[in-house]
This record gives structure tokens, sequence and C-alpha cells, in this order.
């Protein structure tokens, strides 16, 4: 007979579920809120991401206490279901000898539908952090993930008015709350932090005076198919042949493998002033984006860090499921076409002023988030799907 726990077996402390980069740095403003707000809590996390300029490396950076509970059997797996469920066995088995009152998932990575499958399959109160994204692009993992994750929540914690339009338009059932956004406090409690301590600017030789751009892309839909990688390289050394500035490309291990398997090295070193390093930690990230005069990317979180330090974006991607960020003028969506790659760059280099409004809030979501989740665990606030 399967099992699930009963609300008087549950304690009284909130599980924050992590396992991927973005997530680790999303979910740090919130920890330290739940230490502010002394929420008894514990951190899991689900070992999706393991080397460590992408996993420890954010903990040190961010100076985050070390999981209760990491599953180091996930690493090995090389299919989305095999490591969806390594990591829901081990969240499971997390859950269970912890019984918390309340999960947090936080994103849309196969680490969040783990976390959230695990604790709705035991009952416990399941609440999805950046809920209502939608890209409506059904090639994307991800796009699954964050749609099955906002139906199985009892509580969503949306950061845009678009968000919550998505949610219901979806027919979700759990209780909203506008929150902003997450990344919002994470740059903002760390920028300063970034200025006095990151050196990267120097340890890659950037000069003041000289402009650079940043680029980093990951996602499997460009990278996995080989013809799709080939055609992005090609295009991105078409317009970057072109201007004078140095690309700084931190490289994504995924991104690496597949330009290994693809035999990919020698094309993509013909971009003239392209320098690859290693991915880097959260101080390091923040310097080289502050201080870049675009960034070409595909990253999620980059679209909305860029429109937060009003840095021009330009998404190598079909569409967004940030599209505020193209709303406020801050990003535009290229795909791997080079015309509208320089169409854009030609664009944000003729504005006199680059600025715009952020749209994901004013650096209060983690307060708001853990005013909610305490709310809860007292039993001030009651949520249900129903
Ligand atoms: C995952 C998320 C993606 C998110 C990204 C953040 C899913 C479906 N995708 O993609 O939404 O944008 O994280 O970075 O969950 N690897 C390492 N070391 C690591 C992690 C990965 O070498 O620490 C390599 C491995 O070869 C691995 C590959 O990268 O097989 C892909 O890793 P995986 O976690 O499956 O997906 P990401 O591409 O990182
Ligand atoms: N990031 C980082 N170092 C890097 C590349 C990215 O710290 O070398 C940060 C970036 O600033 C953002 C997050 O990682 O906060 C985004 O992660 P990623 O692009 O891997 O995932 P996505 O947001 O697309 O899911």
């Amino acid at each position: 007979m399967l099992k699930i726990l009963k609300n008087n077996e549950l304690n009284g402390e909130v599980a924050v579920v992590v396992g991927t980069r973005p997530g680790i740095i999303k979910f740090s403003p919130v920890i330290r809120e739940l230490e502010a707000q002394q929420v008894p809590y514990f951190i899991i996390h689900t070992g999706q991401h393991y080397s460590y300029n992408m996993d420890k490396q954010f903990f040190d950076d961010l100076e985050l206490p070390t999981p209760r509970y990491t599953n180091d059997k996930v690493a090995k797996e090389t299919y989305h279901g095999a490591q969806t469920a390594e990591m829901i066995r081990g969240v499971e088995n997390a859950l269970l000898d912890s019984k918390p009152k309340v999960v947090i998932v936080g994103g849309d990575a196969n680490t969040n539908l783990a976390g959230a499958l695990a604790t709705r399959k035991l009952g416990i109160i399941l609440a999805h952090m950046e809920a209502g994204l939608r890209s409506d692009d059904w090639r994307m993992p991800e796009e699954h993930n964050r749609i099955i994750i906002d139906h199985i929540s009892e509580i969503l914690f949306a950061p845009t008015d678009l968000c919550i339009e998505n949610i219901k338009r979806d027919n979700v059932k759990g209780k909203i709350y506008k929150t902003g956004n997450t990344i919002v406090d994470a740059v903002m409690k760390n920028m300063e932090l970034s200025k006095k301590k990151s050196n990267i600017l120097d340890k890659i030789d950037i000069k003041k005076d000289k402009p650079y751009y940043l680029l980093t892309f990951h996602r499997e839909e460009n990278v996995d198919n080989e013809e799709i990688l080939k055609c992005l390289i090609d295009n991105l050394k078409k317009v970057f042949n072109k201007i004078k500035a140095r690309i700084i490309f931190p490289m994504h291990p995924r991104t690496k493998k597949r330009i290994n398997e693809f035999q990919l090295n020698s094309k993509i070193k013909k971009i003239s002033n392209l320098t690859i390093i290693e991915p880097v930690g959260y101080l390091d990230m923040l310097a080289l984006m502050n201080n870049a005069d675009m960034v070409f990317t595909d990253s999620g979180g980059i679209q909305e860090e860029t429109c937060i330090l009003q840095v021009p974006c330009i998404t190598l991607r079909e569409n967004t499921e940030r599209p505020e960020t193209v709303e406020v003028g801050a990003n535009k969506i290229v795909g791997t076409d080079e015309k509208k790659m320089i169409d854009a760059m030609e664009y944000f280099n003729s504005l006199s002023e680059k600025r715009w409004n952020n749209p994901y809030g004013d650096g209060k979501a983690s307060e708001k988030i853990v005013k909610v989740l305490s709310n809860v665990i007292t039993g001030k606030d009651s949520v249900s799907i129903d």
C-alpha cells in the first residue's frame, strides 16, 4: 500500500530544493530572508549540477549553508527521465527523513520538477517560485516542467502580472502571490560585493575604455542539434568578425561537451577577438554583465539580469518566457539569424540613452515569499489546490 505523510507527522520546517546554478542564485536571497525572519528551514540539493564551477562555487560566493541532503548519483544519468527519476528518489528520501511542512522549488529545470513531484506524492504543501512563465515553445523541457509544476503547486509565487495572466489562462488552481523576481534581490544584494571582490576584468585583461560583449549559450534547442549549433556559431562569427569589440564567452559544460562531440572547436576559434573562459562565480558574472556593452545569450536568468542592470540583451532564441524584458525595450529576440543579430546591435547602438523600467520588482521578492511561507507553517494562512 502506497503511503503519504499525515499532517500531524510534519514538523514546522521549510525545505528549499536547489540543484542548478540559476536555482542556487535565485534562492540565495530567500535563504538569507528565511534566516532574517527566523523561519526554520533546510536545503535539499538534487545533485543535478555538480561541477565546482556550476555548484559549490555559488555556495561559496553567496555564503550559503551546506545542504542537509545531496544526491550524488545524478551526474551519471544521460536521459531526462532517468535524471528526473533519480532526483525524485533523492528528494523523496530527504522528505521522508525530515518531514517538512512546506517545500519550495524555483524555476523550470528538471530539479524543480523532481522536487515538485516528490513533494506532491507525499502530500506535502508545494510552493513554486517563478510560477507562470511561459514560452509556448513545446520543444523546451523547461516549458513542460514549469507547466506541470504550476498545476501541482498549492502556492504560486508569480514575478509579474503577465505571469499571473498565464497561470489563470491555464486554469491553475493554487493560490497566487505576486512577488517580483528574487533575481532583483540577488543583483542588489551582491553588486557592491562584486565591485569590492571581483577581479575578473583584470584577470582576463579587459581594458576599461575598450568595449566588450558578453556571450553565453547552453540551451538544449541550440546546442544539442549539430546543424543548429553549426549555424549559430557560423552566424556569430559573421557578426562578431565585423566588429572590433572583444567577446567574452564563459562556456557552459553542456556547450563544451557538444562542441567537442560535433568537432566544432576549430570553427568557434575562427571568431576573432573571442575569449573562451570557464563558467565564473556570481560576483565575477555580475562584474562581467555590468561592464559589458551588450550581452548575447540564450539564458533565462541573464535576460532578467541585463534588464535590471540596464545592459542591452540580444537573445539567441526564437522566443522567450521573459517577454517583459522585450516590452520594456531591454531585449531583442533574434534566434540564430545573422541579420536579426545585426539589426538588434544597430538598434541598441542607435539609442542615445540605454534606460528602461525593471519589470521584476523592487528587490523585496524574498521578503514577500518568506512572509507567506512563515504564515503557512504557523497556520496563519491556509492553502489548498481546490
Ligand atoms: C539545466 C536546465 C536548464 C538550465 C540550466 C542552467 C533542465 C532540463 N535544464 O540545463 O533549464 O538553464 O540547467 O545552467 O533541467 N554538466 C557538467 N557539470 C555540471 C552540470 C552539467 O559537466 O555541473 C554537463 C554534463 O555533461 C551534463 C550536461 O552538462 O550532462 C547537461 O547538464 P543538465 O543539468 O542535464 O542540463 P543543463 O544543460 O545544465
Ligand atoms: N551565471 C554565472 N556564471 C556564468 C554564467 C552564468 O554566475 O558563467 C549566472 C547568471 O548570471 C544567472 C545564472 O547564472 O544568474 C543563469 O544561469 P544559466 O544561464 O545557466 O541558466 P538559466 O537562467 O538559463 O536557466
